[in-house]
């Protein structure tokens, strides 16, 4: 996607040999543009919305596209809060809680009993349901003027920006970021509430090829892990910190009855593999692979051979087979990037960081973001309010607040899938430390304690609380 870094003033892509069918729209503002409309984007458009702040988010796909992509399923019982505090509790009822999770390795069962060790519990209920959620509950709301599955060409249609109607665009492309000037001069200083040209904006396609322009007072970017905003801001005033990992995971989804009551995390000589859930009537279950393996190559009984040796074991243990509908490989990777605000421009969710999925944290730490930034920018509202002029330097605590929580969940992801995988390679000796550290961690009431308080996600987390 072709991205202008910062640019401005605004090319006039209205004389840059576009069919003289496509259109330039006038300028639009509003005071917080989101762009990206997956889980993050719409949960921080629902509690804009409910603060009755002025906002518009723009997501390229269609809500379709993404309700049909296949993303994690566990929720911690904090995100799980997040969603019923925001008035959304079909969890409740559609979800199924989980009080343990069980780790098998040397052939048998070890169970962690999460709700024992913590008092906390998880939830499956896969970011699929959580998004379906926010998108209803925004179309309830009136977000989008069709009011229904796709806002088709994505402009709106009508009314301005402050219109309700008009706070969700679907098919919404950016083309350009336009930081308004660089509001602070990298400096962190204090900018004035309205300093006209001096905010960042967009440009944006909508599905005929019109042009759009967004101008508004801040701009996150919840625009996932390839973030069209991230690549914008300057590469000398971030850090991006990231780890690679030499496997993968192979992905099914199986027209099964579950194989075991609770998830099963499985470490054997032949690898990795985690037994999911979904329905009664289909399952959701991955095995290690290569990170450049080719799914189209296995056959279904390929699929079920390799998860079948994986999880053998002395006590007969068997997955019940059945139809494998859809597989991909899911590619692992641990990213952070500092610092989360530029200017007025800030990054949540997989915008701004990324985990492997071992842990299933990404969408709880993207819930966990917009709940801190939702927070950030009543406090930073509330200073314009007060004084005439915001205090742009009240945007930092959002960066402050969330990195506790982000790092460790980065550690709590690695160290699972460390102690989990094999390593292609690995030594004899690597292979047995592994076996040994899992039998510890089992074997002894802390160690279960501290993965039960990592995956059910530790509760409040230092520096999250209001500044
Ligand atoms: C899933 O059900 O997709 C899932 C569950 C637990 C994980 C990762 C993925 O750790």
């Amino acid at each position: 996607m072709p991205v202008a870094p910062a640019a401005d003033p605004t090319p006039d892509l209205s004389t840059s040999g576009s069919p003289a069918s496509r259109r330039r729209h006038a300028p639009e503002r509003t005071l917080v543009g989101i762009v990206g409309g997956g889980p993050a984007g719409l949960l921080l458009s629902h509690l804009l919305h409910r603060s009755g702040v002025d906002h518009v988010v723009l997501e390229a796909r269609s809500r379709e596209e993404i309700e049909h992509t296949h993303r994690a399923g566990i929720l911690e019982a904090g995100a799980v809060q997040v969603l019923v505090d925001a008035g959304l509790d079909r969890v409740l009822r559609d979800g199924s809680r989980h009080d343990g999770i069980v780790l098998r390795f040397d052939g048998a069962d070890h169970r962690i009993d999460l709700t024992g060790l913590t008092g906390r519990s998880v939830w499956l209920y896969p970011q699929t349901d959580v998004f379906i959620d926010l998108a209803n509950q925004r179309a309830a709301d009136g977000a989008y003027s069709s009011g229904g599955a796709d806002g088709a060409d994505g402009s709106g249609g009508v009314g301005g920006v402050g219109d309700v109607g008009d706070q969700v665009r679907w098919g919404a492309t950016v083309t350009h970021v336009l930081d308004g000037g660089n509001v602070d001069g990298g400096s962190g200083g204090a900018v004035g509430s309205d300093s006209g040209g001096d905010r960042p904006g967009v440009l944006w396609t909508d599905r005929q090829g019109d042009t759009h322009e967004l101008r508004c007072d801040v701009l996150v970017g919840a625009d996932g892990s390839h973030s069209t905003l991230r690549h914008t801001l300057p590469e000398s005033q971030r850090r991006t910190f990231v780890h690679e990992y030499p496997y993968a995971w192979f992905g099914v989804i199986v027209e099964t009855p579950r194989s075991a009551p609770e998830l099963v995390y499985t470490a054997s000589e032949h690898g990795f593999a985690l037994i999911s859930q979904r329905t009664e009537t289909h399952q959701r279950l991955y095995f290690q692979c290569d990170p450049d393996e080719d799914p189209a190559r296995w056959t279904d009984d390929q699929i079920w051979a390799e998860l079948q040796r994986r999880v053998a074991g002395p006590d007969g243990f068997r997955l019940v087979e059945g139809a494998v509908e859809e597989r991909s490989v899911l590619r692992f990777r641990s990213s952070v990037v500092e610092p989360v605000r530029h200017g007025r421009m800030l990054l949540a969710g997989d915008a701004a960081h990324t985990v492997p999925p071992t842990g299933a944290k990404g969408l709880n730490l993207a819930l966990a973001d917009v709940v801190v930034l939702h927070d950030v920018l009543q406090t930073w509202l509330a200073s314009g309010r007060r004084t005439g002029r915001r205090d742009d330097t009240v945007l930092d605590e959002y960066g402050r607040r969330v990195a506790e929580r982000v790092w460790r969940a980065q550690h709590f992801s690695a160290w699972m899938s460390g102690m989990l995988h094999s390593h292609p390679g690995e030594t004899d000796f690597a292979a047995r430390r592994r076996l040994a550290e899992l039998r510890m961690l089992v074997a002894s009431e802390s160690g279960r304690r501290f993965l039960a308080e990592g995956y059910t996600g530790w509760g409040p987390v230092l520096g999250e609380g209001a500044s």
